[in-house]
Parts: structure tokens; C-alpha cells; sequence
């Protein structure tokens, strides 16, 4: 387990497209533990890899300290309803928050560390992270979607 530095706002990698995860190997299972511990250690509710410099659509999420932790190799979004408006803020993006739309409900289909397919229903804030770490996957940002700039 180890502590990997965050990538920060300017950085081209926030802004590429990561690619599948096509080898569910060892180095996959360090990697997510590795995002883990990196996300609590910086108070985190979600980190993407892109975040910590690798291109692969992998993201880890708990938004309760840890007793709940998802992670999403591969994510793709099934189905999106509702709207909810919630402050954001992001590891990459010291200094900056605001409000940002996202769908209140999101079924997430996602492979977990060992290739396994697997299916999630989230609601609330878990939404809000799902969608804001998935975004991450595909070179977004939250600050692109602020509505109102905190701070
Ligand atoms: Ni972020």
C-alpha cells in the first residue's frame, strides 16, 4: 500500500480520455488499494485514476469514511433519472468548489478487481460521487459543469 501524488488542475492527463482496464492482474488489486488509501489520506470521497497520472477507467469511491468503499473498473452508466444541485469540490482542484447538477439515480454497471461483473443503485450523494468520479474517466471536470462558483 502506498500513497500516490495527485495530478492537479493544468495537467493534461485530467483532460484525456482513460482507456479500458483490460488485465485483471495483481497490479490492478495494488493499484485500487493504492487509490484507496490515497483518497482517505487527502479526505477524499472518490479518486480517479487519471487523478493519480494513469490513463485507465478505474475509480474508487466511499463518501462515509470508509465503511462503505466501491470500486468501478470499466463503468458504464445503464440508467440516469431526476436532478439534484449539491456543492462539489475535487483533489485536483484545490480551492475550488461549486454547485454542480447531477442525476439524483444511478445504475452503474462496473467490473470489480477480479473482472467480476457487478451492478450498483445509487441515490444522493453516492450519485453525485459515481457521476463526478466517472466524469473524471473521460477527461471532465466539475469545475467545466459549475452552475455557481463557491469561494
Ligand atoms: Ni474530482
Amino acid at each position: 500500500m502506498a500513497i500516490r501524488q495527485i495530478v492537479k488542475l493544468g495537467d493534461d492527463i485530467l483532460r484525456t480520455r482513460a482507456k479500458e482496464v483490460t488485465e485483471f492482474d495483481e497490479n490492478l488489486g495494488i493499484l485500487i488499494d493504492d487509490m484507496f488509501d490515497t483518497m482517505f489520506r487527502a479526505d477524499g470521497v472518490g479518486l480517479a485514476a487519471p487523478q493519480i497520472g494513469i490513463l485507465r477507467r478505474i475509480c474508487v469511491i466511499s463518501v462515509d469514511g470508509g465503511e462503505t468503499k466501491f470500486e468501478l473498473v470499466n463503468p458504464v452508466i445503464l440508467k440516469a433519472s431526476g436532478v439534484q444541485h449539491g456543492t462539489e469540490g475535487c483533489l485536483s482542484c484545490p480551492g475550488r468548489s461549486g454547485v454542480v447538477e447531477r442525476p439524483k439515480k444511478l445504475t452503474v454497471q462496473a467490473k470489480d478487481r477480479f473482472g467480476v461483473e457487478r451492478v450498483y443503485k445509487v441515490t444522493g450523494y453516492n450519485a453525485v460521487a459515481f457521476s463526478h468520479e466517472m466524469d473524471h474517466l473521460d477527461g471532465i471536470l466539475f469545475i467545466d459543469k459549475i452552475k455557481n462558483e463557491g469561494n
